[in-house]
């Protein structure tokens, strides 16, 4: 009889139980289904990141709602909205963090997308702090200012994930995009720059246009299994060559961890 293969593995330095990482995405937005993915055997979860894009919209829809009529009258108090019916910014992402933490056994790693280097080293530090095991940056850099000089796009990832490592002690994974001059030594500045693992890759969205309105229209296609060669390739060209570990990432396909 075949025994169970051992699938004990070993991820940003953090042991897990299986190779499978459930990505971030809607299956890892609330506990129920974060506690579906652990009994299905994940080894563990990353969390939808946080956007500070979002962070500063709230902050700025709540200034809104707060100043509306304030120059009215004294009165103007009682049609402020009630304060603790708001959740703003950052504490959605936060409280997840923290009741993720309270049900699982799994690692919880919690994934943060800045758009200044405050918010990527502020927002890490708090997600940090409300229990994440380990931080995944969703580096989401579209290189489109042709006028960009070249290691321009390398410098800033190399600076942020430097930021970022000088700020949290926990382990640091990084989403990185398929488009760069060169991937491995993109992989092998990441290393040094104190990444402990990269994920390949983060999908950049393209919208289409429609030809009958004429008008943008979004889509979204989940990955194919002949998606997955490229973050494999690149997987197999790096192997043995960095020091950090290597994800692949895909929604309808398996998704490995060396
Ligand atoms: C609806 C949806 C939401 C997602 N949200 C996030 C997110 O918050 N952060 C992130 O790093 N990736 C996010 N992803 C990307 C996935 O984690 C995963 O890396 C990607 O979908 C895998 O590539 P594929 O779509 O080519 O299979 C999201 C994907 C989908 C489909």
């Amino acid at each position: 009889m075949k025994s169970a293969p051992d699938l004990n593995s070993s991820y940003l330095g953090l042991a897990l139980s299986s190779p499978l990482v459930a990505s971030a995405g809607p299956m890892t937005r609330g506990v129920k289904t974060l506690v579906e993915l652990e009994e299905a055997g994940v080894g563990a979860v990353v969390l939808p990141s946080l956007f500070e894009e979002d962070v500063d919209r709230d902050i700025s829809a709540l200034h809104a709602v707060l100043e509306q009529g304030t120059q009215a009258f004294v009165e103007a108090q009682t049609y402020l909205p009630e304060l603790p019916a708001f959740e703003v910014g950052a504490e959605r992402s936060l409280r997840l963090v923290e009741e993720a933490k309270s049900a699982l056994a799994i690692p919880v790693i919690a994934s943060v997308n800045g758009n200044t280097t405050g918010g990527w080293t502020r927002y890490a530090t708090q997600l940090v702090d409300a229990g994440a095991d380990a931080l995944e940056l969703n580096v989401y850099i579209v290189a489109a200012d042709p006028s960009g000089a070249p290691g321009d796009v390398r410098s800033r990832y190399v600076d942020l994930v430097g930021a970022v490592r000088e700020s949290v002690q926990v382990p640091l994974a990084v989403k990185i995009g398929p488009y760069f001059d060169s991937t491995a030594q993109m992989a092998v500045a990441l290393d040094d720059a104190g990444a402990d693992g990269l994920v390949f890759f983060n999908r950049f969205y393209q919208p289409d246009i429609d030809t009958e309105t004429l008008e943008v229209a979004p889509t979204l296609d989940l990955s194919t299994e002949s998606d997955l060669r490229l973050p494999l390739r690149w997987i197999a060209i790096l192997y043995g060559r960095i020091g950090c570990s290597l994800a692949a990432s895909g929604v309808s396909t398996p998704v490995r961890v060396w």
